[in-house]
């Protein structure tokens, strides 16, 4: 078994009378990418600071890269890596300076400080704009840049917060495939995100938070199977179509504004055919159709189900 990174048990943290942290359990095998997921102020941002030894808990344990983060702060800070969810990255200084910084203040970075100066704004393909301020940078380059800094001491464990919020697609591209070259390294990152693709993409197992607790976890499959599955959306152009197709398929359900009716199956190209083969038999045609599988934004929706109430006037 692979030992655990991050390792936590009933973690509590409360501001005042409002607690954002209810007793949260966590583990993230070494060398693997875990993502919290949550809605905005569900406390992802809580977590990777207590995580990070920046915020004490209220109670509970964790304990980061074998280290406990209340008592051994010191040890687990020289173990990680911290992106924060808002850039740490200097606007009055160059690229280069900043990653200069960075080594400088960095004991086991120093030595070959210059080396990994280069190398990093090469990995990041930030050597263009290595000399120039940071407040010239786009949203990306300083995202970019946040993460070379965070990696100038090799950490083994990393936290992103958001690393991606803000970019565009193709940045986000580049981040992530910065972040699978981590964990192909062997580095374990604990990501926090809004974006449910990204998470998909990325992580071995995600973890939704809600109002302080856990309300899901698992892999992006396991989460997917947990909400209603696959199936096949069928149109109609009029109602007669709809009802005939209704009485053939039953278990189906149907969409009377839509004129659409929805058949459950597992969207493979053998029930498909099966499905068309009985509109031949009854002599029916669709307009269209389309097959629906589950997203983790379907997954992220179900689970935290808390919409802005909306009032009848
Ligand atoms: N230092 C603080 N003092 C008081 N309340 C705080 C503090 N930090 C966070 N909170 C509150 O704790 C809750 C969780 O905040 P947190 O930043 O962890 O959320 P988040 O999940 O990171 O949200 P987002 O997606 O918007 O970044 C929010 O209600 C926030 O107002
Ligand atoms: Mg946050």
């Amino acid at each position: 078994m692979r030992s655990s990174a991050i390792a936590v048990s009933g973690l509590r943290k409360a501001f005042g009378d409002r607690i954002v942290l209810d007793g949260i359990d966590l583990d993230v095998p070494a060398g693997s990418v875990f993502s919290l997921l949550g809605p905005n102020g569900a406390g992802k941002t809580t977590t990777v600071h207590v995580l990070t030894t920046l915020m004490k808990a209220d109670g509970g344990t964790a304990r980061v890269a074998g280290h406990d983060v209340a008592t051994e702060a010191e040890s687990v800070r020289a173990a990680i890596g911290v992106t924060g969810q808002f850039a740490a990255v200097d606007e009055l200084l160059t690229g280069q300076e900043n990653l200069q910084l960075m080594v400088d203040l960095n004991r086991t970075a120093s030595a070959g400080g210059k080396r990994i100066v280069t190398e990093l704004l090469e990995r990041f393909d930030l050597v263009e704009s290595a000399r120039q301020p940071a407040s010239t940078y786009s949203g990306g380059m300083r995202r970019k840049l946040d993460l070379a800094m965070t990696l100038v001491g090799e950490p083994r464990i990393i936290f992103l917060d958001e690393p991606t919020t803000g970019l565009d697609p193709r940045s986000r591209r580049t981040m992530w495939s910065i972040i699978r070259e981590l964990v192909a390294g062997g580095v374990t990152v604990f990501l926090t995100t809004q974006y449910l693709d990204e998470a998909d993409q990325l992580a071995d197992r995600i973890a939704v938070l809600e109002q302080g607790r856990l309300v899901a976890q698992g892999t992006p499959d396991e989460l997917k199977r947990q909400i209603p599955g696959t199936h096949v959306r069928l149109r109609f152009s009029t109602v007669a179509e709809l009802d005939a197709a209704a009485r053939i398929f039953a278990g189906s359900t149907r969409d009377d504004e839509a004129l659409a009716l929805r058949v459950p199956g597992d969207g493979g190209t053998k029930s498909l055919r099966a499905l068309l083969d009985r509109f031949d038999e009854h002599s029916l045609s669709a307009e269209g159709f389309s097959v629906h599988t589950p997203d983790l934004d379907d997954v992220f929706l179900a689970l935290t189900g808390h919409t802005t109430e909306v009032v009848a006037k």
